[in-house]
């Protein structure tokens, strides 16, 4: 299937052509400093009206991601599940949910992805199944102690009849992290009940993996995101710590029953030989919530190869806290021979948009309990500040990651009724947390329509009224859009990349400044007054200036600098 025939009208609009390129090629880095636009499957675009995106719709608008300029898609969970948890929640690792497709349709997505220059990532879930994967039928189905349990994380219950759960373990979405299966027996489940967690010790466990990876691979993925990575390995001897000592991190570096141990990287040695089996190598990244100092060994060439950098997503609007982490993530990168990640927005966090709107340190589980509305966020400053730092990140050296819809500038629909909620946290934490619908809500492509042109029907979160002026129509006709500013970036980006490196230029404590090797400059005004525009040839502005010299707050600017002049103004 071939993508433009199935745009709404306009859709495409007055975006620039895309660059005439001829498949992905066999750059093994291509990865290094990619551009990778995360697709959340069944809220991206729906091909048949049921409410909920799927495959084709996404290929229907290849073309919409070419004209943006991405070099990458990372895919979400398009398996089958029952969605107890967004389809990280995985039935069978190796097929197609029938509501987003068939593995046809996936190939035509590849197809149609490669025939654009542009390469496919797709999400592994190793740390869980769900529990209607065949695995875990058989185990309960089968005896304490039979193979087949050995493939999760079984245990005797505590007390007389081992009544009472093994540990006081809480799950991460609330409530306990073990399940009675009836029998004395408990399973453990880090996340929602739905997700028994998968015993990495178990040789059959880890032998499927590894024909998991071969499986897409020999389809064409070009990459995998590894979920929860930090997770898999697990060490539950008894007595297990309770979750006070969990939680007051004393068992850190290696020492966590289950977080970030050791042996989980001999996983992924393992996996480092399918990926190299293959020409270009495939590529994976991490998704591993640990210390900044941790996060390298699984960024190593003989494991996953790169680790998404959560550091400037929890920044705040600040230039010291930027610059440091952008100097340290720098520094541990380079010894390696990763690339750094950089993220401010994914499935999984309130959207960046919003978040700059918010005062520094906002509580935002409360802000979502309030609907949104208290505090009550700055939508313009939060807009500016959101396309200042995105302009500032595209220009580091390393791997950018972009979450659908930020090309448009979303906020986050805080405001979700409670009765169309579908995060298991909702639920999970008794209505204490909202969780994360309000980042994972349909895009909106057109100004009308049932759903905005993401379907024929309405979808499957609500809409607010007012996406309809964040559509991507409505960007398409205004060359100071959100989406405009994405795509003059990446073209520019394309076009300017660099070695891997990058010098500060010292503009003053509120301002992030730094020059790339070839003259390219990006500067951001963090503070509160406006600065002078470094001399040099302007390229992008986050937001429109008020006169050529003038740089004000709130504001990224790249320019390209000739050297003789502005070396003079280095001060490392
Ligand atoms: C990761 C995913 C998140 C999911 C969790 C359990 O953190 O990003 O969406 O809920 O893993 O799979």
């Amino acid at each position: 299937m071939r993508a433009a025939s199935a745009h709404p009208s306009g859709v495409l609009g007055n975006l620039p052509a895309p660059d005439v390129r001829v498949g992905p090629g066999a750059d093994p880095s291509w990865w290094r400093q990619a551009v990778v636009y995360q697709i959340y499957p069944r809220s991206f675009a729906d091909s048949n009206g049921d409410g909920v995106g799927d495959l084709p719709g996404i290929t229907s608008r290849v073309d919409y991601l070419s004209r943006l300029g991405v070099d990458a898609v990372w895919l979400s969970p398009f398996y089958p599940s029952a969605l107890a948890d967004g389809g990280y929640d995985v039935d069978d690792y190796r097929a197609v949910d029938p509501t987003l497709g068939t593995l046809d349709d996936f190939d035509d997505l590849v197809g149609g992805l490669h025939g654009a220059g542009i390469r496919l990532v797709v999400d592994i879930v190793p740390n869980h199944t769900s529990n209607r994967h065949e695995w875990f039928r058989e185990a309960l189905r089968s005896a304490p102690g039979s193979s087949a349990r050995d493939r999760y994380v079984f245990r005797t219950g505590s007390g007389i009849a081992g009544e009472q759960p093994p540990s006081d373990w809480q799950s991460l979405f609330g409530g306990p992290a073990w399940e009675p299966v009836g029998d004395g027996e408990w399973y453990l489940h880090l996340f929602a009940p739905e997700q028994p967690d998968l015993n990495w010790a178990n040789a059959e466990v880890r032998a499927d993996f590894l024909q998991t990876l071969r499986f897409w691979s020999d389809r064409g993925v070009d990459g995998f995101r590894v979920d929860v990575a930090h997770g898999l390995a697990k060490e539950l001897a008894d007595p297990m710590p309770s979750q006070r000592e969990l939680d007051t991190g004393v068992l850190v570096d290696g020492a966590h029953p289950w977080e970030d141990r050791d042996e989980v990287h001999d996983i992924y040695r393992e996996w480092r030989t399918v990926f190299d089996e293959y020409d270009p190598p495939r590529t994976a990244v991490a998704e591993a919530w640990v210390p900044t100092h941790r996060r390298t060994r699984y960024a190593s060439p003989d494991g996953l190869g790169q680790a998404f950098n959560f550091d400037l997503l929890k920044a705040g609007w600040n230039a010291e806290d930027f610059h440091s982490v952008i100097e340290e993530n720098l520094e541990l990168a380079a010894p390696t021979s990763a690339s750094t990640t950089w993220v401010f927005s994914n499935h999984d966090v309130v959207r960046h948009a919003s978040r700059f709107a918010l005062p520094d340190g906002t509580d935002l589980v409360q802000w979502l309990l309030h609907g949104g509305l208290d505090p009550a966020p700055d939508a313009e400053l939060g807009m500016r500040r959101a396309r200042a730092v995105t302009l500032l990140a595209l220009a580091l050296p390393g791997s950018t990651y972009l979450y659908q819809g930020e090309e448009l500038g979303l906020p986050e629909v805080a405001d979700l009724p409670t009765w169309s909620l579908q995060d298991p946290t909702w639920v999970r934490s008794a209505g204490k947390e909202k969780g994360r619908d309000g980042c994972r809500v349909p895009l909106p492509w057109t100004v009308e329509g049932p759903s905005f042109g993401f379907g024929e029907g309405a979808s499957h979160l609500p809409q607010p009224s007012w996406f309809a002026s964040y559509a991507v129509a409505a960007q398409l006709a205004d060359p100071d859009s959100t989406l405009a500013l994405y795509t003059r970036a990446l073209q520019l980006r394309r076009a300017l990349q660099t070695a891997e490196t990058l010098t500060w230029v010292d503009s003053g404590s509120d301002v992030v400044a730094f020059r790339r090797p070839n003259g390219w400059c990006s500067i951001t005004n963090f503070g509160a007054t406006p600065i002078p525009v470094p001399p040099g040839k302007l390229l992008v502005v986050s937001d429109r200036l008020p006169d050529a010299d003038t740089l004000p707050p709130n504001v990224t600017a790249w320019l390209r600098q000739t050297s003789g002049r502005s070396e003079s103004e280095e001060n490392q």
